[in-house]
């Protein structure tokens, strides 16, 4: 196929950040501060990244409210990631975390404060004292109910401060790799004016977030479309532990936005339709704080034992929540979700800890929490796989092959970070609060290690000048180019919008808290199909400024990558771990799952949306499970 004419603006920096979410700003500052020049490219204007909608929290040792150590966060999130986590980086996140907020609060993010000025803290779901055996542990920082909204600020702030180089707006179609696999640098797409950029850098920090958009009811923003993981892949990298999908316990039904989990943190329960608070029976100790997947499956339980709410608009005159299924040949409607009860804590804490779920209840539940219940359900939140990195956030790409010992094996020029990333510090499931953490504690250490690679390597620090950045090959530019054109040119006949609906439907039914062999399976033919329609997807808008028709179908890509990855791996791994919950397989097996699975999509390298053929490749990479300094936390049975 013959390269399409684009004129290339060029450009050429040090390191580059690509996202301007809350693991990608602190990233920028943090190279800033080295003294070394970067460029941060983001899809969005910084301050809309989906970090924003962070709720709840950031976790730290601190004990502003109790005592508290980071040997208790840290078995909490081995116990919590269901030791799919690895040890090392927990290790680290954890013992950096109180360092963390300190910093976050002299860049001057705005905390809720204690009574006597100290950083409050709120318990959290899966968070304990005393490794497990004290009570529920309050180390969940937060300002208000806007924590990521205050955190984003701060860091974008804090790197206007420091005359940190933006391109807004510029969508990344992918990574430039040379012949050797080292990362040289991306292709943007300015959406503003329609050009086309290179730049080029010796390290390349992903930071896109995650992939949430897969599902049909997800919270996060419609901009989570996993375009790190669609560029990784598409270079020949692999995913890693992508079947770990989260669902938090308390989406808005019907609306899937985010009440966060500081409102049971803040007192606040389930119920179901017999008015039980049913978390009693399945986490007798840690009860509405259990850890997420937990609360999940209580409640779908829940439903779909009969015990469901049924919606007031369905209930017209019938008793709630006791009708199920067809009876009497009569349509019976089904009790579909679950009550959050707010209404018994004070006007006073709601209004001052609760402030913006308060307004979303009132604007997608139309329920006033002071008074009334919030209908919620389980809701796609966070995906716990991405691009499998260390704790330096240094991306791995093993060879895959049986008993090769390159497990570590790291891709010069490339790093990871945030949801797009795969630390991994989360594992199987993570813990509410840890993801903002796990923001700023590795987007610190990615700019560290780009710093320390730098200086080693002869860097430059002159801001913005010409530095020696190495040469992507030809045949890559050009494999970016002609895919970008082929999306550009495309006329066939399905609308992105369309196909993308199918997919989110695919994964709502088909790979959602419960999975099975045959569910799974459907979904994986259903994808197929999908994938057949591809060279077919049709892009009506041929120009190049602001064409968002062009820019949600090479979106789309991204996402039909990550939604395959998703469920060919949670259709190989036969067990049941944190979030992944298969009925034909309830036990958790040790012997033969406890390790990563890491997936190739080898067939994403070429021109996808002209073959419509995509073809997986799968192997397993060992969990870290020796820390860095800590004893070892042996897997043991997880119970709340
Ligand atoms: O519930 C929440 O506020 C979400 C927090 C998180 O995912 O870390």
């Amino acid at each position: 196929m013959p390269t399409p004419a684009y004129d290339i603006v060029d450009h050429c920096y040090d390191v580059l950040v690509v996202g301007a979410g809350g693991s990608g700003l602190r990233a920028t500052l943090g190279v800033l501060e080295g003294g070394f020049s970067t460029a941060c490219i983001t899809k969005l204007f910084p301050t809309r990244s989906h970090t924003v909608a962070a709720q709840g929290g950031i976790s730290a040792s601190l004990g502003n409210m109790g005592e508290d150590h980071w040997s208790w966060h840290m078995y909490d999130t081995v116990k919590g990631s269901d030791w799919l986590g690895d040890q090392d980086a927990i290790e680290y996140m954890v013992r950096a975390a109180v360092d963390s907020i300190v910093e976050l609060e002299h860049y001057g993010m705005p905390f809720s404060r204690t009574e006597d000025g100290n950083i409050y803290q709120r318990p959290f779901g899966g968070m304990t004292t005393n490794f497990g055996k004290g009570p529920a542990a309050e180390r969940t920082c937060a300002a208000a109910d806007r924590t990521g909204h205050a955190m984003l600020h701060t860091l974008y702030q804090q790197c206007l401060k420091g005359n940190a180089a933006f391109f807004i707006e510029y969508f990344v179609l992918d990574l430039l790799m040379d012949d050797d696999g080292r990362c040289c640098g991306v292709l943007a797409w300015n959406l503003a004016d329609g050009t086309i950029h290179r730049f080029r850098a010796r390290a390349t920090i992903l930071a896109t977030g995650g992939y949430g958009r897969i599902y049909f009811s997800c919270t996060s923003a419609h901009s989570c479309t996993g375009d790190g993981g669609g560029m990784a892949l598409r270079a020949g990298l692999p995913l890693q532990d992508p079947e770990f999908v989260q669902f938090h316990p308390t989406g808005i039904y019907g609306a899937g936005c985010l009440i966060t989990e500081g409102a049971r943190g803040e007192g606040g329960y389930l119920t179901n339709s017999e008015g039980e608070r049913f978390m009693e029976r399945y986490a007798p100790s840690a009860k509405d704080l259990a850890s997420r997947d937990v609360v999940s499956r209580a409640m779908t339980l829940e439903i779909r034992e009969g015990r469901g709410i049924v919606a007031q608009s369905k209930v017209q005159g019938k008793s709630k929540g006791k009708s199920k299924g067809k009876s009497s040949g009569k349509e019976v409607e089904k009790g579909d979700h679950i009550l959050l009860h707010l209404e018994h804590l004070s006007p006073a804490i709601l209004h001052e800890r609760l402030p913006g779920i308060s307004d979303t209840a009132r604007i997608f539940a139309d329920v006033d929490v002071t008074r009334q219940p919030i209908p919620v359900l389980p809701t796609c939140h966070y995906n716990m796989g991405g691009v499998p990195s260390l704790h330096s956030t240094e991306v791995v790409n093993p060879s895959g092959k049986q008993g090769g010992n390159d497990s570590d094996r790291v891709v010069e020029g490339l790093l990871a970070i945030g949801e797009a990333g795969c630390v991994s510090v989360h594992g199987a499931n993570r813990l509410g609060s840890n993801s903002l953490l796990d923001l700023v504690v590795f987007g610190r250490a990615a700019a560290e290690t780009c710093v320390r690679l730098l200086r080693g390597d002869g860097g430059t620090s002159a801001r913005g000048g010409q530095v020696a950045a190495p040469q992507p090959s030809q045949s890559c530019e050009q494999r970016v180019l002609a895919r970008f054109d082929s999306y550009r040119q495309a006329s066939g006949e399905h609308r992105t919008a369309s196909l993308r609906d199918s997919l989110q439907h695919i994964m709502q039914e088909d790979c959602s808290v419960f999975r099975t062999k045959e569910v799974l399976a459907s979904g994986l033919q259903r994808i197929d199909e999908l994938w057949q329609q591809l060279p077919e997807i049709s892009v009506s808008d041929r120009s190049l400024v602001w064409n968002s028709d062009l820019m949600e179908s090479l979106e789309f890509e991204n996402l039909l990558l990550c939604a395959s990855a998703t469920i060919a791996c949670a259709h190989r791994r036969e067990e049941s771990r944190g979030a992944h919950a298969r009925e034909d397989f309830p036990k958790r097996d040790d012997e033969k799952w406890m390790q990563h699975s890491l997936v190739w999509i080898d067939s994403a390298e070429n021109n996808a949306i002209s073959t419509g053929k995509y073809r997986t490749r799968f192997a397993m990479r060992p969990v870290h499970s020796k820390p860095l300094t800590a004893k070892p936390i042996p897997p043991q049975e997880r119970v709340y």
